[in-house]
Protein backbone atom coordinates (compact mmCIF):
# COMPACT_ATOMS: atom_id res chain seq x y z
CA UNK A 1 0.00 0.00 0.00
CA UNK A 2 1.50 3.60 -1.45
CA UNK A 3 1.82 6.59 1.17
CA UNK A 4 -1.00 8.13 -0.57
CA UNK A 5 -3.58 5.05 0.10
CA UNK A 6 -2.66 4.94 3.18
CA UNK A 7 -3.71 8.75 3.69
CA UNK A 8 -7.08 7.47 2.24
CA UNK A 9 -7.51 4.81 5.08
CA UNK A 10 -6.61 7.46 7.46
CA UNK A 11 -9.15 10.03 6.70
CA UNK A 12 -12.02 7.86 6.15
CA UNK A 13 -11.60 5.89 9.26
CA UNK A 14 -9.64 7.78 12.24
CA UNK A 15 -12.60 9.85 13.44
CA UNK A 16 -15.10 6.84 13.88
CA UNK A 17 -12.69 4.74 15.44
CA UNK A 18 -10.91 7.20 17.51
CA UNK A 19 -14.13 7.83 18.88
CA UNK A 20 -15.30 4.38 19.22
CA UNK A 21 -12.59 3.09 21.38
CA UNK A 22 -12.62 6.49 23.56
CA UNK A 23 -15.76 5.18 24.78
CA UNK A 24 -14.52 1.76 24.99
CA UNK A 25 -11.45 2.43 26.77
CA UNK A 26 -12.59 5.31 29.24
CA UNK A 27 -15.46 3.18 30.66
CA UNK A 28 -13.10 0.17 31.81
CA UNK A 29 -10.87 3.21 33.54
CA UNK A 30 -13.71 4.95 35.12
CA UNK A 31 -14.72 1.21 36.74
CA UNK A 32 -13.68 0.24 40.31
CA UNK A 33 -11.51 -2.95 40.12
CA UNK A 34 -11.64 -4.22 43.37
CA UNK A 35 -15.81 -4.59 42.69
CA UNK A 36 -15.82 -8.63 41.93
CA UNK A 37 -17.82 -9.71 38.78
CA UNK A 38 -20.02 -12.88 38.90
CA UNK A 39 -18.88 -15.84 36.25
CA UNK A 40 -21.49 -14.22 33.54
CA UNK A 41 -20.23 -10.83 33.68
CA UNK A 42 -16.34 -11.48 33.79
CA UNK A 43 -17.34 -13.78 30.33
CA UNK A 44 -18.80 -10.91 28.52
CA UNK A 45 -16.33 -8.67 29.79
CA UNK A 46 -13.98 -10.24 27.88
CA UNK A 47 -15.53 -10.83 25.35
CA UNK A 48 -16.21 -7.46 24.95
CA UNK A 49 -12.42 -6.85 25.63
CA UNK A 50 -11.55 -9.02 22.63
CA UNK A 51 -13.87 -6.40 20.91
CA UNK A 52 -11.93 -3.74 22.04
CA UNK A 53 -8.41 -5.39 21.36
CA UNK A 54 -9.45 -6.67 17.72
CA UNK A 55 -10.83 -3.08 17.22
CA UNK A 56 -7.73 -1.35 18.47
CA UNK A 57 -5.36 -3.49 15.77
CA UNK A 58 -7.75 -2.74 13.15
CA UNK A 59 -7.16 0.71 13.89
CA UNK A 60 -3.70 0.90 14.27
CA UNK A 61 -3.30 -1.08 10.49
CA UNK A 62 -5.89 1.13 9.15
CA UNK A 63 -3.67 4.09 10.19
CA UNK A 64 -0.74 2.33 7.93
CA UNK A 65 1.13 0.05 10.96
CA UNK A 66 2.02 -2.74 9.22
CA UNK A 67 1.61 -5.36 11.49
CA UNK A 68 4.67 -7.36 10.64
CA UNK A 69 2.36 -9.89 8.18
CA UNK A 70 0.46 -8.86 4.95
CA UNK A 71 -2.93 -10.65 6.19
CA UNK A 72 -2.55 -8.86 9.32
CA UNK A 73 -5.62 -7.05 8.75
CA UNK A 74 -7.74 -10.01 7.45
CA UNK A 75 -6.76 -11.71 10.74
CA UNK A 76 -7.58 -9.05 13.12
CA UNK A 77 -11.44 -8.58 11.43
CA UNK A 78 -11.31 -12.13 12.00
CA UNK A 79 -10.84 -11.67 15.49
CA UNK A 80 -13.18 -9.12 15.45
CA UNK A 81 -15.93 -11.47 13.75
CA UNK A 82 -15.34 -14.21 16.19
CA UNK A 83 -15.39 -11.77 19.59
CA UNK A 84 -18.70 -9.88 18.21
CA UNK A 85 -20.50 -13.37 17.28
CA UNK A 86 -19.33 -14.58 21.04
CA UNK A 87 -21.29 -11.42 22.11
CA UNK A 88 -24.86 -12.43 22.10
CA UNK A 89 -24.18 -15.93 23.82
CA UNK A 90 -22.28 -14.12 26.29
CA UNK A 91 -25.42 -12.07 27.16
CA UNK A 92 -27.79 -14.76 27.15
CA UNK A 93 -28.14 -15.36 30.80
CA UNK A 94 -30.38 -13.17 32.72
CA UNK A 95 -28.38 -11.42 35.48
CA UNK A 96 -30.78 -9.09 36.60
CA UNK A 97 -30.51 -8.94 40.26
CA UNK A 98 -27.28 -11.37 40.96
CA UNK A 99 -24.60 -10.40 43.11
CA UNK A 100 -21.38 -8.93 41.44
CA UNK A 101 -20.33 -6.01 39.41
CA UNK A 102 -21.25 -5.29 35.86
CA UNK A 103 -21.94 -2.70 33.34
CA UNK A 104 -24.67 -4.29 32.21
CA UNK A 105 -28.08 -2.48 32.10
CA UNK A 106 -31.30 -4.39 32.90
CA UNK A 107 -32.49 -3.44 29.68
CA UNK A 108 -30.90 -6.15 27.89
CA UNK A 109 -33.17 -8.26 29.45
CA UNK A 110 -35.64 -6.26 29.86
CA UNK A 111 -35.92 -6.45 25.55
CA UNK A 112 -33.56 -9.26 24.76
CA UNK A 113 -35.15 -9.04 21.29
CA UNK A 114 -33.65 -5.80 20.37
CA UNK A 115 -30.38 -6.32 21.76
CA UNK A 116 -29.79 -9.91 20.15
CA UNK A 117 -30.79 -8.28 17.13
CA UNK A 118 -28.00 -5.61 17.36
CA UNK A 119 -25.63 -8.22 18.01
CA UNK A 120 -26.81 -9.72 15.08
CA UNK A 121 -26.43 -6.74 13.16
CA UNK A 122 -23.27 -6.09 14.62
CA UNK A 123 -21.60 -9.56 13.07
CA UNK A 124 -23.44 -8.95 9.54
CA UNK A 125 -21.45 -5.43 9.72
CA UNK A 126 -18.27 -6.94 10.51
CA UNK A 127 -19.26 -9.74 7.17
CA UNK A 128 -19.27 -6.73 5.13
CA UNK A 129 -16.12 -5.58 6.25
CA UNK A 130 -14.33 -8.98 5.53
CA UNK A 131 -16.03 -8.39 1.68
CA UNK A 132 -14.66 -5.22 1.68
CA UNK A 133 -11.33 -5.63 2.47
CA UNK A 134 -10.70 -8.96 0.56
CA UNK A 135 -12.01 -6.95 -2.59
CA UNK A 136 -9.07 -4.19 -1.63
CA UNK A 137 -12.13 -1.59 -3.01
CA UNK A 138 -10.78 1.27 -0.05
CA UNK A 139 -13.61 3.16 0.01
CA UNK A 140 -16.11 0.53 0.82
CA UNK A 141 -13.50 -0.49 3.39
CA UNK A 142 -13.78 2.93 5.15
CA UNK A 143 -17.46 2.93 4.97
CA UNK A 144 -18.07 -0.29 6.29
CA UNK A 145 -15.70 0.11 9.01
CA UNK A 146 -17.41 3.05 10.49
CA UNK A 147 -20.70 0.68 9.92
CA UNK A 148 -18.95 -1.72 12.70
CA UNK A 149 -17.49 1.14 14.53
CA UNK A 150 -21.23 2.64 14.65
CA UNK A 151 -22.39 -0.48 16.68
CA UNK A 152 -20.33 0.20 19.59
CA UNK A 153 -21.78 3.38 21.26
CA UNK A 154 -25.21 3.25 19.64
CA UNK A 155 -25.47 -0.13 21.51
CA UNK A 156 -23.44 1.32 24.80
CA UNK A 157 -25.74 4.38 25.03
CA UNK A 158 -28.94 1.90 25.39
CA UNK A 159 -27.13 -1.16 27.52
CA UNK A 160 -23.94 -0.17 29.17
CA UNK A 161 -23.96 2.07 32.56
CA UNK A 162 -20.77 4.09 32.60
C1 LIG B 1 -24.98 -5.29 21.11
C2 LIG B 1 -24.43 -4.37 22.09
C3 LIG B 1 -22.98 -4.03 22.09
C4 LIG B 1 -22.15 -3.80 21.02
C5 LIG B 1 -22.49 -3.82 19.53
C6 LIG B 1 -20.84 -3.46 21.57
N1 LIG B 1 -20.89 -3.52 22.93
FE1 LIG B 1 -19.32 -3.23 24.17
N2 LIG B 1 -20.51 -3.65 25.81
C7 LIG B 1 -21.86 -3.91 25.75
C8 LIG B 1 -22.36 -4.11 27.11
C9 LIG B 1 -23.80 -4.41 27.48
C10 LIG B 1 -21.26 -3.99 27.98
C11 LIG B 1 -21.25 -4.14 29.53
C12 LIG B 1 -20.96 -5.59 29.90
C13 LIG B 1 -20.88 -5.90 31.40
O1 LIG B 1 -20.32 -5.09 32.18
O2 LIG B 1 -21.36 -6.96 31.80
C14 LIG B 1 -20.10 -3.68 27.11
C15 LIG B 1 -18.81 -3.50 27.58
C16 LIG B 1 -17.75 -3.07 26.80
C17 LIG B 1 -16.43 -2.76 27.30
C18 LIG B 1 -15.99 -2.77 28.74
C19 LIG B 1 -15.90 -4.12 29.28
C20 LIG B 1 -16.76 -4.14 30.51
O3 LIG B 1 -17.65 -5.03 30.61
O4 LIG B 1 -16.55 -3.32 31.41
C21 LIG B 1 -15.65 -2.39 26.25
C22 LIG B 1 -14.20 -1.97 26.28
C23 LIG B 1 -16.49 -2.45 25.06
N3 LIG B 1 -17.76 -2.88 25.44
C24 LIG B 1 -16.06 -2.12 23.80
C25 LIG B 1 -16.85 -2.22 22.65
C26 LIG B 1 -16.41 -1.83 21.33
C27 LIG B 1 -15.04 -1.19 21.00
C28 LIG B 1 -17.44 -2.12 20.49
C29 LIG B 1 -17.50 -1.92 19.00
C30 LIG B 1 -16.41 -2.35 18.17
C31 LIG B 1 -18.53 -2.68 21.29
N4 LIG B 1 -18.13 -2.71 22.60
C32 LIG B 1 -19.75 -3.12 20.78
C33 LIG B 1 -22.63 -3.99 24.62
C34 LIG B 1 -22.16 -3.86 23.30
Amino acid sequence: MGNSTRRVFKTAVTGALTAAILVGTGVVAAHDSKKERNIESKYRHDVMEQVKYSASNIRLLARGYDGGQADAMALNIENLFNAAKLSKGAFKKDTRGDKGHTEAKDAIWEDWADFASRTDKFVADIETLKAAQASGDQAAFGQSLRGVFGNCQSCHKKYKAD
